[in-house]
């Protein structure tokens, strides 16, 4: 088994790849440099990783004893006074460096909070960015709101702050942007808009435990910032969701909504003073999420080493464009994306360039596609409810608008994306990504024959 790619191999790949670079940019074929690049799997050479990709989720046993006091315990839920979950709340504003936190049941129960608390109801609109999980959407259709999509700038790939206020009607209460992958949005462009139209603005910062941008934390650079720790997460617990802020105002009303009603805070003592729903976080999860924050820090690290790694090298492979980040700031890389120009690789499409990643030992996926046309927005529009809210003037335009999302489009057809537990293998593992890259590009013409 050749986990590590041999220097020597090395070097003589990328010497391959980078000549069949200078070719490719003469308008040349590098067929004789592509005969003396490595074969690609798919074309019988030998895969450029072999070895296995570092797991997720991961536990220690060291957590097991401050699971069990909980569970000896026997105050599994979080009610009132302390426990884990309240310590947890501390710890996670301290580690973002927000007022307050509040933990819940999940990131989408974190979202529907946040907006309900911003005074999104039935009949508004919400400017949400396309390119992101279907939580994001729902949240806001769980309000009989309508999410209206911006468009997501192809270089970022998250929401483009000039695409915003021409979809501002009377009717828009928030600005809902995602920071995708833990790449941080634009935000000083997006808060001011939302200021100018005196707007709320929520960060899905699902993807961006400690993310930053321009000195400051996703999560704590708009209104509302809200997160998951999913068991896919960068710091899991199977389930479990949280909002961060900066105004206590706003944080008690969250507690309120998340906890039935109940007024705590500023609203102690007036009973349920307001609606709400049972979105709690149980005292279990938030045992497990406290063991992780060294663990997050230093993984954080090692995913951005990495990462910047790639894309110093991947950025030199004509075809591969990795994401632009905006200026000063720092992205957690949830997962790693890059676009994929299929005209620069002989036209092998993108599938074709993901089985043949695949075959070298590297998993891969297209991850989100256009997903406001798999019928979930028909769905709610064509609903009583919407029909009731909406005239059908403003829900054809609604519906005609998606045609209008041609950035969002070509993220959606020409990402390819790594997940982020890859970016914890040690750097050699990213040579073989690199290398494996590099073959199928020296090989593409080859390859698309296959495809
Ligand atoms: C961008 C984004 N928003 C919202 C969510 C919803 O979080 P949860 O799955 O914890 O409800 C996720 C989770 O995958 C997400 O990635």
């Amino acid at each position: 088994m050749r986990n590590h790619l041999t220097r020597r191999r090395f070097i003589r790949t990328a010497a391959a790849g980078s000549a069949a670079v200078s070719w490719l940019h003469a308008g040349r074929t590098p067929t004789v440099l592509g005969a003396q690049a490595d074969k690609p799997a798919l074309l019988g050479g030998q895969p450029a990783h072999t070895g296995v990709w570092p797991g997720w989720p991961e536990w220690r046993q060291s957590w097991e004893p401050e699971i069990l006091k909980v569970l000896r315990s026997g105050r599994w839920f979080r009610g009132s006074g302390a426990g884990k979950v309240p310590e947890f709340e501390a710890a996670y504003a301290t580690l973002l460096g927000a007022k307050r936190c509040l933990a819940t049941a999940s990131g989408t129960t974190a979202l529907t909070t946040a907006l309900h608390v911003m005074g999104v109801d039935a009949g508004d609109e919400v400017i949400v960015s396309p390119y992101t999980f279907i939580a994001t959407y729902n949240a806001v259709l769980i309000h009989k709101a309508l999410p209206v999509f911006a468009d997501t700038d192809p270089e970022t790939f998250t929401i483009d702050p000039a695409s915003i206020e021409s979809r501002i009607t009377e009717r828009t209460r928030a600005i809902l942007p995602v920071h995708i992958y833990g790449m941080p949005c634009d935000m000083d462009p997006i808060n001011a808009i939302a200021k100018k139209h005196k707007l709320g603005v929520v960060e899905d910062a699902c993807q961006a435990w400690l993310a930053e941008y321009k000195g400051q934390m996703c999560g704590t650079l708009a209104d509302l910032g809200c997160f998951s720790f999913q068991n896919s997460k960068h710091i899991p617990c199977g389930e479990g969701g949280a909002i961060t802020g900066n105004d206590s105002d706003l944080l008690d009303r969250c507690h309120a909504f998340h906890n039935c009603g109940r007024g705590t805070g500023n609203f102690q003592g007036r009973g349920y003073f307001t609606r709400g729903n049972n979105f709690r976080m149980q005292h279990f999860q938030a045992a497990i999420l406290l063991q992780q924050f060294d663990k997050l820090v230093k993984e954080t690290q090692v995913r951005r080493e990495n990462a910047d790694y790639l894309t110093a090298h991947l950025k030199e492979i004509p075809g591969i464009t990795p994401a632009r980040l905006p200026e000063n700031s720092r992205a957690v890389w949830h997962l790693y994306p890059l676009r994929y120009d299929a005209e620069q690789f002989s036209k092998l499409p993108r599938s074709g360039f993901m089985k043949a990643l695949r075959a070298e030992g590297v998993p891969c996926s297209s991850v989100y596609h256009e997903q406001y046309s798999d019928g979930l927005l028909d769905e709610a529009i064509n609903s009583r409810g919407y029909q009731r809210l909406f005239s059908a003037k403003r829900l054809k335009a609604y519906r005609d608008s998606f045609q209008e999302l041609e950035g969002n489009r070509q993220v959606c057809s020409t990402t390819v994306g790594l997940s982020q537990n890859l970016l914890l293998a040690k750097r050699a593992a990213m040579d073989q990504v690199i290398e494996a890259v590099r073959k199928i590009q020296a090989h593409s013409a080859a390859l698309a024959k296959l495809a």
